[in-house]
């Protein structure tokens, strides 16, 4: 096998006595696409704070690319192409759509960051902008304001701003919890015609939405990965079943 882009080796997180990661061990490959499943208080956001540096490991390893970037900065982590969503709506809503993706693509810049540089986009901005306009289905809402947009757009809009600063390896965090049905279905194909080269880790609760767009899928209880396997497979695991599937969170 090839080396994998990321690997999480025997990655702890602990908070006092209570191990929220325990021993989490994985690996991704350039371009694949993974589900993280698991109740609530399984892990699941905690392992995302692992990779990103949010949170470092309190043991193991986290490797990118052969790189141990255990010990690095969020921020140098960000540069070397690891980008994230969070479970919770975090934009600008007094600002346009397109402004918070021009803010988006300027805080990772290498030069100091200000929103008010110039008055308008610069022509490598510009493309950026667009280019995750158009990945995310929102260039119709460009000149709107956030606030302005439904809360399904919203969250197109999170996952647009992840995409400007090309990321190798896209976190996730359930995209879709509190979206309608109709909405779930743009979601989808939003996260389904991401670049193919993009490898995404995927936490949801809704297990066909997850199912329908990976790879693979590892199923976390109590900090640790349970069972990983085949989408297939793990519908029909007789233990995800007893612990998760049977107790949807968003029902
Ligand atoms: N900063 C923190 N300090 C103390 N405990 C924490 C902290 N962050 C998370 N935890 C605990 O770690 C455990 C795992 O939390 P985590 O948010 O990773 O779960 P999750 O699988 O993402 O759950 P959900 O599906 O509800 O989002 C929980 O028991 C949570 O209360
Ligand atoms: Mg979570």
């Amino acid at each position: 096998m090839n080396q994998p882009l990321l690997q999480l080796k025997s990655v702890g997180i602990h908070f006092g006595a209570l191990k929220a990661v325990d021993q989490a061990t994985l690996h991704l490959a350039a371009g694949e696409r993974v589900a993280i499943l698991g109740p609530n208080g399984a892990g699941k956001t905690t392992l995302f704070n692992a990779i990103t540096g949010m949170t470092p490991a309190t043991c193991g390893q986290v490797i990118l690319d052969g790189r141990d970037i255990t010990k690095s900065s969020p921020e140098s982590r960000a540069q070397l192409g690891i980008a994230r969503t969070f479970q919770i709506t975090n934009l600008f809503f007094g600002l346009s759509v397109e402004d918070n993706l021009l803010l988006a693509t300027r805080g990772l810049g290498k030069t100091k960051f200000s929103m008010w540089r110039t008055d308008r986009a610069q022509g490598s901005e510009c493309e950026i902008v667009d280019s995750a306009l158009e990945k995310c289905q929102l260039q119709e809402k460009r000149k709107l304001l956030v606030k302005e947009i439904s809360y399904g757009e919203q969250r197109q809009l999170e996952l647009a701003m992840s995409l400007t600063s090309s990321p190798r390896v896209l976190l996730l965090d359930e995209p879709a919890a509190g979206l309608s049905p109709a909405e779930r279905v743009i979601m989808a194909d939003v996260i389904r015609g991401l670049p193919k080269t993009l490898a995404l880790i995927l936490i949801e609760h809704d297990i066909d939405l997850a199912l329908g767009l990976v790879d693979r899928v590892i199923c976390m209880y109590q900090g640790t990965v349970l069972v990983e396997g085949k989408p297939d497979e793990i519908r029909n695991n007789p233990q995800v079943q007893e612990i998760y599937l049977g107790k949807p969170r968003h029902a």
